[in-house]
Formats: structure tokens, sequence, C-alpha cells
């Protein structure tokens, strides 16, 4: 890796995604043989500083930079001395103190990771912050479209749901479209930043229209925590007219899968249907996640390693 920290997909290369989705693939074959006693991170410590809550990201950093036998510290602002006042740099200093070699960082507020990463020696891994980035989702979510149709180039991907507030949808975008795919995107008006076309995207008028021919229908959690605004009447009026069901799926090309970077909030993003049935990747992308943090982590400190 050319680059000190993974702070998001906007200044990764092709070049750079194409060597983490490829150590990624390895990982995750070891995973599916249950191999998860690896040197690579022996010697190393991990700290994973989260302000906000999490379950996938925070536990999936954590076991995989244990499976490759590293230490690993887990903190949570809520608990930790943020809440006596120390600032995000104190906080990054402290952690440098103590020798750690990468922070991953979760924070409500965009270019958080920026700043703690100009003030840190360790590799900071950008986990989400604020409606920025999440690179890692990303790299996940185009790990499994890789696996799963051999390429990304050429793949049409619609994406649904509160792009707004989702950093996941800005990592896709970036990432999907220097990999050669087609980014389709559909939410409510007033769930649609202004200048996504400039950035790449087709922003489509209907799910429906999003759909058509698509290889993925990615659903985006509602953001009932960033929701202040009175975006859409009702959760129940949402899954109706900008949620994805069985018969959006009748639109998308045969074969094509169901994605979501999850929590899902079931029935209103995706029917239950679509969350559990035969064209659903969201656990397979749980899989992927663990391959592409063990890839990130290995990919930061292998130079030191060496
Ligand atoms: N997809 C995702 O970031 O999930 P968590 O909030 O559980 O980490």
């Amino acid at each position: 890796m050319k680059h000190k920290d993974i702070l998001g997909l906007y200044e990764l290369s092709a070049e750079e995604i194409d060597e983490i989705l490829t150590a990624a693939m390895g990982m995750k074959k070891l995973l599916r043989q249950n191999i998860k006693r690896l040197p690579h991170l022996q010697g190393k410590s991990v700290t994973t500083l989260f302000y906000e809550n999490s379950t996938r990201t925070r536990c999936s950093f954590e076991l995989a930079a244990k499976y490759m036998g590293a230490h690993v510290v887990n903190i949570a602002a809520a608990t930790s001395s943020v809440q006596k006042g120390e600032t995000l740099v104190d906080t990054g200093k402290t952690l440098d103190a103590m020798k750690n070699d990468v922070i991953v960082i979760r924070h409500p507020a965009g270019g958080a990771p920026r700043l703690l990463a100009e003030t840190v020696k360790a590799h900071v891994v950008n986990a989400g912050d604020g409606m920025n980035e999440h690179p890692s989702q990303a790299l996940l979510d185009m790990l499994t479209m890789r696996e799963t149709f051999g390429s990304l180039n050429g793949l049409k991907v619609a994406i649904l749901g509160d792009i707004l507030h989702s950093r996941v949808a800005k990592s896709n975008l970036y990432g999907l479209r220097k990999m050669g795919a087609e980014v389709r995107m559909f939410a409510p008006r007033t769930l649609l930043p202004s200048g996504l076309d400039r950035m790449g995207a087709v922003v489509c008028r209907s799910r429906e229209e999003a759909a058509e021919g698509a290889d993925v229908v990615m659903g985006l959690r509602i953001q009932l925590e960033r929701q202040h605004a009175g975006n859409f009447p009702s959760l129940g009026e949402y899954a109706k007219y900008y949620g994805a069901d069985e018969s959006l799926l009748r639109y998308a090309k045969a074969g094509a899968v169901v994605m979501h970077p999850g929590p899902v909030n079931r029935g209103v993003e995706l029917t239950s249907a679509l969350i559990d049935g035969g064209a659903s990747r969201i656990e397979e992308q749980v899989l992927s996640g663990i391959a592409v943090r063990m890839a990130i982590l290995f990919l930061l400190t292998k130079e030191e390693l060496a």
C-alpha cells in the first residue's frame, strides 16, 4: 500500500482497490477452511476507537486482528476519558505513546479519521465517519460482488435508500465506478444529495428504473438516528414506495443478488422474503467483512514486518 492510512475510497486507485480485494479473497479462502490462527500481525497492536455504536464493523476488525495474531484493545468513547473532555487528538497521542500500530476509528464527524491520521504515527483506518465514507464496508461489498460475478467491470448496481446520510453509498459509488461498474441510485428526493450525477452515479426516477437489468439490488439502512428533518412521512410509507420487495427483483437481471450493509430495518428497506431469500448475500457480506479487514490490516503493516 502506498498510503499510511485507509481513510476513504475517494483517494484509493483502482490498482490499490484490486490489491486489497485480491488479498481479501485469499483471506476468505482461509476463513472458509476455518483457519483462524495466522502469523501476519504477530507482535502488532490494534486498537478500535468507536465514538458510535457498531456490531459488524467493530467485531469484524477485532476478529480480523485476532485471527492474525495481533494484540487488540477496544475503546468505546462512552466509557473512555473522552467523557472527561479529552480531545480526539489527545486520545490519539495517548494511543501512539502506547505503541499502537493501527487505530481503527468510527466517529460521527466526517473528517475525524483524517485529523487523527495527521496527528499520530499509527496507521489509521476509517470505520465510518459521519456522512462521509465507510471504506471497509464498500470493499466488503465489492468483494462479495466480485466473488459472485467474477468481475466488477460492467456490473449494474442499484442502490436504494437513505443516500443523503449514507457513508456506505458514497464509498460504494467511488469504489465501484473506479472498478468499471455502473451505479444507479434511487431515494425519496429529500434523501438524495445534489451532485450525485457529477460523482458518477446514474440518478433514477423510480425504484423500477434503478432495478431494471441490475445485477445487484442494494438496500441502505434508514438512519433513524440522523432523521431530524422529517424526510419521509412514515416507515410504512417508506417501505411501500421506496423499499425493495420480491416484485421489484423481477425487474433485475436473472441471477441478480440482494445486498444490505446492515443493520437492516426488517420490512422497511427490504422485505423479510428478500433478506432471507435465495438471492440474499447479506450473510456472505458479513464473512467478506472479516476477510477485507484482515487484508487491510495486513497490507498496511506488512512492509514493517519485512
Ligand atoms: N454496516 C455497518 O457498519 O454495521 P455496524 O454499524 O453494525 O458496524
